[in-house]
């Protein structure tokens, strides 16, 4: 059998820790399945772009394209502004490989507490375009430090755009309980999002076995939080599906568990998997933070690499160490290490 080829970048932070714990979990259920996985370690992150004054080589996405699939940790480091070192890694990645679906998964698991009451039947997608919308290098500022000094930044929506992420989340859709949101703020934003809601509602007739709505951002962040398990899919731009997920990950407990997918559904480029969190300073260099998240995206990957089964059991896995005391992080009210907290999914795995 041939190997299937992973980047694999853990970036800044706990990027480094969590990319470990998920190396280790991934070499013990692809043993047991027999799995051949065959890595290579970027050493991109803010440490590089202070040694040589770029995240990655000029040549590094050309790099990156002959692979199966990136695994990520986490970019971001005080000192180099965050804009320098996102855009110079991470959002070129997703953009270069058209990984125009971030697949953010949420679920309440058994024995986490949510910071909500009732919410225990908390089971959904956001679906995040991921190449387009608020994120974008048009626009500009001039005056700088001058009192007329102003900064200027388009949003881009287009027809391919939105209609392909509106399909993909429909299809997802249909094969969950066939219930979709779109999120939109069609009321105060005049030209992209009343574009994005005629595109949605033109791809929902194509899907008629999907009841669909479409909720404003503003009552639909509420609703996560009054409401949470009413959701099955929900669709959202660049900017809402970012913050949508924050937020669904901490209704769902904690940041740290949240994984996500960054998918070319053609599969003609690569795509990439990564924790929802991101370098959390504050934390790094403690061996506390949550492998979880990583974990989970790391099983989302070898789902995407035609491995079903092995994906399950890692799920399986994380299902029966969240639900102990014991093996859960400070995130989650426990007092487990990263290194414990892997040990015990090695041990279910082996
Ligand atoms: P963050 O996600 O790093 O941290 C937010 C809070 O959540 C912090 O209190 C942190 O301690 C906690 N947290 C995050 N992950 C955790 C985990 N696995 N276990 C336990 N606690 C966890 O967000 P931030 O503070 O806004 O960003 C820090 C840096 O990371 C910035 O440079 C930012 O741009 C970058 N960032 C990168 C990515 C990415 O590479 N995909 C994503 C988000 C943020
Ligand atoms: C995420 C992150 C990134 C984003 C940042 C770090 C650019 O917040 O992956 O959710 O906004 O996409
Ligand atoms: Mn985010």
């Amino acid at each position: 059998m041939t190997a299937q080829t992973i980047a694999v970048i853990p970036g800044d932070g706990i990027g480094t820790e969590v990319i470990d714990a998920a190396r280790t979990v991934l070499d013990a259920v692809c043993a047991r399945h027999d799995v051949a996985l065959d890595y290579t370690e970027f050493d991109w992150s803010c440490q590089r772009y202070d040694r040589a004054g770029a995240m990655m080589p000029p040549d590094g996405i050309e790099t990156l394209r002959r692979f199966d699939a990136i695994l990520l940790g986490a970019v971001g480091w005080p000192g180099v502004p965050d804009h320098v070192s996102l855009w110079g890694l991470l959002i070129p990645i997703r953009r270069a490989f058209r990984q125009y679906v971030n697949l953010r998964p949420i679920r309440v698991f058994d024995g986490v507490q949510s910071p909500l009451r009732g919410a225990e039947d908390v089971d959904f997608v956001v679906v995040r375009e991921n190449v387009e919308g608020e994120y974008s290098e048009v626009g500009g500022r001039v005056n700088r430090g001058f009192p007329d000094e102003m900064a200027v930044q388009e949003s881009i929506f287009t027809r391919v755009g939105v209609s392909r992420i509106a399909d993909y989340a429909f299809e997802l859709a249909a094969s969950r309980r066939g219930y979709l949101t779109s999120a939109t703020k069609s009321n105060g934003i005049v030209h992209t999002l009343p574009f994005w809601d005629e595109v949605v509602a033109e791809r929902a007739a194509r899907h008629p076995d999907v009841r669909w709505d479409s909720e404003h951002i503003d009552a639909l962040a509420a609703k996560f939080v009054l409401q949470p398990g009413r959701f099955d899919v929900v669709v959202g731009s660049n900017l809402f599906g970012d913050i949508l997920s924050d937020l669904a990950a901490a209704v769902a407990g904690s940041i740290g568990i949240a994984p996500s997918a960054n998918l070319d559904p053609t599969k003609e480029f690569p795509s990439m998997f990564e924790p929802v969190h991101g370098s959390a300073p504050d934390i790094a260099g403690r061996g506390m933070a949550n492998p979880v998240g990583a974990v989970w995206s790391a099983a989302l990957m070898l789902e995407h690499l035609g491995h079903p089964a092995a994906a399950a059991d890692v799920v399986t896995a994380m299902e029966a160490t969240l639900a102990k005391p014991e093996t859960r992080t400070a995130d989650l009210g426990g007092t487990a290490t990263t290194a414990q907290v892997t040990a015990a999914l090695v041990e279910h795995l082996s």
